[in-house]
């Protein structure tokens, strides 16, 4: 695409980067249109955000150029980069808990804004005008991540950011919240400002962007504009191989049952009660804050709640995790960079992890067969990564959730729960998580799998329970029931 320059907002010119053992950015071009929203795709570990840190001064390049605004750009820092309009929302959002929404925003310019009083009424008008109503007053411990998300955008638009780069954006919120958040973009994008959208949900690629760059291996390998691409020849293009189908055939060896839960009660749960049988994949449907993570806490005795489980028939207790592992049960929880990863150790050890117990006599850990265990899931999982000792921080964002999928993988479970076990992950590893998903129950464990994709639960599940304000509000075999149907169940007016 070759474009009269007054209408571009970006230009990178053959922009490289390397990390010890990893080139992460090979002489990446590449345009943005001002008052346009440009959607980036590509695999984990494609250096997606690495483009974006060394736009946003987090990295600096080895080579290349960057024209911002019709200005050269070198070696900058974040801040510089937000003076001159160029802001980014991380995933991993970047706000100071402690501090309230408006010192938030104006952080470090509290001077030039009158003081605390100018702050907040500054604050106050910015909010107003994306449509946001929250106290600006409020700490930000205090808010959802998609109430902090807003507070990133208001916090951009203060910059009179002519730029916004959201990086996988969407992962965490829910279908209102989403819905909040295109009306902010094209909002935005009506303003002049240009967006750069990245993201794995394919679907929103079609939905928002003008048009799209897919990358691959530190490549570009094509930007097109969005009536100029199908879905088939994105994903073609991302993994650099077509991709027939984008489940595997469902499995179907459904036997005995093995798990009995009975009357979930808590807080937030009302009398869940259902069954688990040996082979099988249950699929929890329903929007983000029903209670279905909830669920899964309380099976796994990571909540204290009222409940009654039955393994093979006979009652257990199942009081804490530790409990629910001897019982053999896994989970691979929903917020992994939380309650999973230890960013400070390399990947090896946090596949390892669930498996140390079987790895160590008298005290020492038997390290060759460590080795084995994490490059036998490097290996089956597509784990990009430069070595086995990388620290596990190095890694993309995808890269380091595939290595929990792993760790719990590695302990052969016989039950495992599965909560979004594919955010913020590729297409192309999504189908070998499928796969694996397969393998597990065809070998005789049972999967609960929760997940905010609706395609993935009613192509991958050979029942689906439907969960909507805490309860549960049906029971469906998705190979029959239509998925409109389904959904219906799932929303607020299904509850009742
Ligand atoms: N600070 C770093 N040190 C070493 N390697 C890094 C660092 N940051 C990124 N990398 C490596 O650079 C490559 C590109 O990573 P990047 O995070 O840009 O991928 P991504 O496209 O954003 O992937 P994802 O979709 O998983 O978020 C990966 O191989 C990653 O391991
Ligand atoms: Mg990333």
């Amino acid at each position: 695409m070759k474009n009269n320059n007054t209408n571009v907002i970006l230009e990178i010119k053959e922009v490289s980067k390397a990390f010890p053992g990893v080139k992460a950015l090979d002489r990446v071009s590449l345009e943005i249109m001002k008052g346009t929203i440009h959607g980036i795709v590509g695999e984990n570990g494609a250096g997606k955000s690495t483009l974006m840190k060394i736009l946003s001064g987090v990295y600096e390049k080895d080579s290349g150029e960057i024209i911002f605004d019709g200005k050269k750009i070198e070696s900058i820092t974040p801040a510089q980069s937000m003076k001159l309009g160029l802001s980014i929302i991380y995933q991993e959002l970047n706000l100071v808990n402690t501090m309230s929404v408006g010192e938030n925003i104006f952080l470090g310019r509290f001077g030039e804004m009158g003081g605390r009083k100018g702050v907040h009424s500054k604050a106050r008008a910015l909010l107003d005008s994306i449509g946001c109503k929250i106290d600006t007053k409020k700490e930000v411990s205090e808010l959802s991540v998609s109430d902090k998300q807003m507070i990133e955008i208001a916090k951009a638009l203060s910059f009179d950011s002519k730029l916004i780069i959201m990086d996988e954006p969407s992962s965490s919120l829910t279908s209102d919240e989403m819905k909040q958040l295109v009306q902010i973009i094209h909002d935005l994008k009506n303003k002049g400002i240009s967006i750069i959208y990245i993201t794995h949900k394919l679907d929103e690629i079609f939905d928002l962007c003008n048009s799209v760059t897919i990358m691959r291996d530190g490549k570009v390998i094509d930007t097109r504009k969005i009536d100029a691409i199908s879905r088939n020849e994105m994903i073609s293009m991302m993994v650099g191989r077509t991709i027939e189908n984008e489940y595997p055939p469902r499995p179907n060896f459904v036997g005995e049952t093995i798990l009995e839960i009975k009357e979930i009660n808590s807080k937030k749960l009302k009398d869940v009660s259902f069954n688990l049988k040996k082979g099988e994949i249950l699929g929890f449907v329903g929007l983000v804050g029903a209670g279905r993570t909830e669920i899964a806490r309380a099976i796994f005795g990571a909540d204290k709640v009222q409940k009654t489980v039955l393994l093979d028939g006979k009652p257990v207790n199942i009081n804490n995790p530790i409990d629910a592992i001897n019982y053999g049960l896994a989970m691979v929880p929903e917020d992994r960079k939380i309650q999973g990863l230890l960013l400070q150790f390399a990947v090896d050890k946090n596949i390892s992890l669930a498996s140390l117990k079987k790895l160590t006599s008298y005290g020492f850990v038997n390290e060759i067969e460590e080795k084995k265990i994490s490059e036998r899931h490097i290996k089956s999982l597509s784990i990009k990564t430069p070595s086995i000792k990388t620290k596990i921080q190095m890694l993309s964002g995808g890269n380091q959730q595939k290595a929990i999928l792993g760790r719990w993988l590695e302990i052969k479970p016989r039950i495992l729960i599965l909560d979004e076990p594919t955010k913020g992950i590729d297409v192309g590893a999504k189908y070998e998580i499928y796969m694996l998903m397969k393998k597990i129950v065809e070998d005789g464990s049972a999967i609960i799998l929760i997940s905010s994709e609706l395609n993935e639960v009613l192509s991958m599940s050979n029942r689906v329970i439907t969960i909507c304000d805490g309860k549960i509000t049906g029971e469906f075999d998705p190979t029959q029931a239509a998925a409109d149907e389904i959904l219906s169940k799932a929303f607020d007016f299904g509850c009742d």
